[in-house]
């Protein structure tokens, strides 16, 4: 256990052992440092190999350390000792080696990892910069550009990237372990390549400033993106050992601010998300092969997300026409998704070659889960799920991405309802991470069990969600969407509503991401359920009148803004009609500060996740923060709404 130190012949190996992700705790920090001593002191070793057990070569710092002040030794202390070993220091790198994982990895005299190795420095996405010298020694060995990128983002990179931008310096064609002992032992007596003494390599100045400013206006709010990046530009111009002290003085400051805390409850967040007693011991069905059935928007994305997690996917359309369009769809979400470099073309290649197409619902017969995204229409869902019922096995899981419709009410069209349950994707569905889990009364653990673990191998954020309409996000989202649209009709106006919410850190306002989704879905189920509605209830209808005049938003040219070469643009028309529904409605307008614009809207969040958690629907407050973060675009470093509100 944690920390062993064995040899192979005249190499010393040093492995980690500390499941489940083999981070750097305390004993683990002290456990590495005595066995560099150890393995620098027995003369029978002439090298050494720094090696992990289990999947994960390190997941880095402990972050349930976090809370605490650090006990020495820091991992910086751990990274130094590496590079300052007098015999050569190999790390052998296999799954991810991530934040202090991959710090100490960057220290070691060389780096080999096996071809499926991620490496990144993920702090950021904790609130946080690097602590233990990576700020310093990637750019040494990557360069400025590629290590304020790495730092900034987060973002992982697999082997063969790390190789091309020089961080390690091999990759293993077959037995990491016994390739890693031979490079250790090759670079013995050799002179070592320290990597705190290569020296920074030339960058472009303004480049790189250009790149820390885009940084800070895409992190919305968030410190660290910056603080990261410009830690690391520090390489360029102070000596080491100052830049290392400078490093661990901010990480302890970032540490215990608002954002480090907001993250670190996401991180938690997410974890506890999976958990559930009921589902903990059941077991999740093995699943190769997804069948989708409804090639709009919705079914594309959702069969490119399965097929770049690496399932063949059958994507059923009615007939040869819409197979013809949704193939058009696939290959625009995939064309787009190679365009923001969210993908390369060998992965773009590989994720279309397990995908078919067809005008047949027959395609999706040898499926292990069908999920069915047809048009959100309670006659149409059930007809097609009968039918997929009466073609599947008897085993298969048959899942509904229906977003208002009861899955209980739908689980009637299904024979072997146990089988069946809501797995609700948020457009894109290729890039949103959210994945509600809708529990139908009948739904078995083992079914919910594993649509959660198929969230997971997804990359997505899986929330369990009892049946209600609109689940635990579009319940929220319909309160305050409601709030906001009080607001208009109480003074405020739909460029102040979206201003105020993205100074607080969403991407895009409701009123505009609105406009982008296209106002006339909601118009026609605003529609189906009037007969149905309260009379009692406050309505404002400027989002009807709005419909009733053709403005459906950016496909149309017009909705709450109106659209020129892409700009958008406060519209005078639409100032006067929301003035005229003021005053039909005998209220005399009044303004708004962006301040109260976000207080009413956060309180009208919390208060229907009250209800959400007192009607059973939300299992935890944890889990509708996730839905917010992840499904609607709040900004994950301020923890979420129900975090602020001391909601638990
Ligand atoms: N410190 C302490 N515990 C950690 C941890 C860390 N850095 N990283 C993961 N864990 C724990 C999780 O909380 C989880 O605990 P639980 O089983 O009690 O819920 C367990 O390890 C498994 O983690 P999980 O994320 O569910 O496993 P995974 O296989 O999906 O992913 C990793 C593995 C390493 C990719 C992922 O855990 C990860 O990204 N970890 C965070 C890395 C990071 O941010 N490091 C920088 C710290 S500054």
């Amino acid at each position: 256990m944690a920390i062993t130190l064995a040899k192979n012949s005249d190499v010393a190996v040093i492995l980690i052992d500390n499941p489940p992700v083999n981070a750097i705790a305390h004993t683990i920090r002290i456990g590495l440092v005595d066995a560099l001593y150890q393995a620098n002191e027995d003369t029978s070793v002439v090298a050494i190999v720094i090696a992990s057990a289990g999947d994960t070569f390190s997941a880095g710092a402990d972050v349930r350390e976090f809370d605490a002040p650090t006990r020495a030794p820091a991992l910086g202390d751990v990274s130094n000792a590496i590079e300052l070993s007098n015999k050569p220091v190999v790390a052998a790198i296999h799954g991810a080696a991530l934040g202090g994982g991959f710090e100490f990895a960057l220290s070691a005299h060389a780096r080999i990892a096996d071809a499926g190795a991620r490496l990144g420095l993920p702090e950021v996405k904790l609130g946080l910069i690097p602590g233990g010298g990576g700020t310093q020694r990637l750019p040494r060995l990557a360069g400025f550009a590629a290590a304020v990128d790495l730092v900034a983002t987060g973002r992982e990179i697999g082997a063969h990237e790390a190789l091309q931008i020089g961080v390690i310096d091999r990759i293993a064609d077959e037995a990491l372990f016994q390739e890693a002992c031979t490079l250790a032992r090759s670079l013995a007596g050799r002179m070592l390549r320290r990597t705190s003494t290569i020296s920074p390599p030339p960058f472009g100045q303004d480049a790189i400033e250009k790149t820390i400013l885009d940084l800070g206006k895409r992190a919305r709010g968030q410190d660290a993106p910056t603080a990261g990046a410009r830690m690391v530009m520090r390489a360029a111009c102070v000596p080491f050992q100052d830049a290392l002290r400078e490093e661990l003085a901010l990480f302890n400051t970032l540490k215990t601010s608002d954002e480090a805390k907001s993250l670190r409850y996401v991180f938690g967040a997410e974890r506890a998300a999976r958990k559930h007693a009921d589902l903990d011991h059941a077991t999740p069905r093995p699943v190769h092969r997804i069948g989708v059935v409804g090639g709009g928007l919705m079914g594309a994305g959702i069969t490119i997300a399965f097929a770049i997690a690496g399932f063949r996917v059958e994507l059923a359309e009615q007939n040869d026409a819409a197979a013809a369009s949704a193939t058009e769809k696939l290959n625009a979400g995939f064309a787009r998704m190679a365009r923001s470099g969210r993908l390369t073309e060998p992965s773009r290649a590989d994720a279309l070659s397990r995908i078919g197409v067809s005008g047949e619902l027959r395609a999706v017969q040898h499926c292990d889960l069908i999920i069915e995204a047809v048009y959100d229409d309670l006659a149409v869902k059930q007809s097609v799920l009968s039918a997929i019922t009466s073609l599947v096995g008897a085993d298969a899981i048959i899942a509904t991405n229906t977003s208002y419709l009861d899955p209980n009410v739908l689980a009637q069209s299904v024979a072997g309802p146990q089988r069946f349950a809501g797995m609700h994707f948020f457009s894109p569905a290729n890039l949103m991470r959210l994945v509600e889990v809708v529990r139908t009364d009948s739904a078995s653990s083992e079914t919910l069990a594993t649509l959660l673990a198929l969230s997971k191998r997804l990359g997505k954020v899986g929330v369990v969600a009892g049946s209600c309409e609109g689940f635990i996000g579009n319940r929220i989202f319909t309160a305050y969407r409601r709030e906001c649209d009080f607001m208009l009709e109480d003074g405020a106006l739909p460029h102040e509503v979206d201003a105020a919410l993205e100074a607080f850190g969403y991407p895009m306002g409701p009123y505009a991401a609105n406009d982008l989704a296209g106002l006339d879905i909601s118009w026609a189920r605003r529609k189906r359920g009037a007969a149905s509605r309260d009379p009692s209830q406050r309505y404002v209808a400027i989002a009807d009148k709005l419909c009733e005049q053709g403005r459906f938003g950016q496909k149309s040219g017009k909705g709450y803004y109106r659209y020129e070469g892409g700009r958008r643009l406060i519209d005078d028309d639409v100032i006067t009609l929301i003035e005229d529904e003021s005053r039909a409605a005998r209220i005399s307008r009044r303004t708004f500060t962006p301040d109260e614009i976000v207080t009413r809207v956060m309180r009208s969040i919390v208060d229907e996740g009250r209800r959400l958690l007192a009607e059973g629907i939300a299992a935890r407050a944890s889990d509708i923060d996730l839905v917010l973060i992840h499904g609607y675009g709040y900004p994950a470093w301020r923890g979420g709404p129900m975090y602020r509100a001391g909601v638990h």
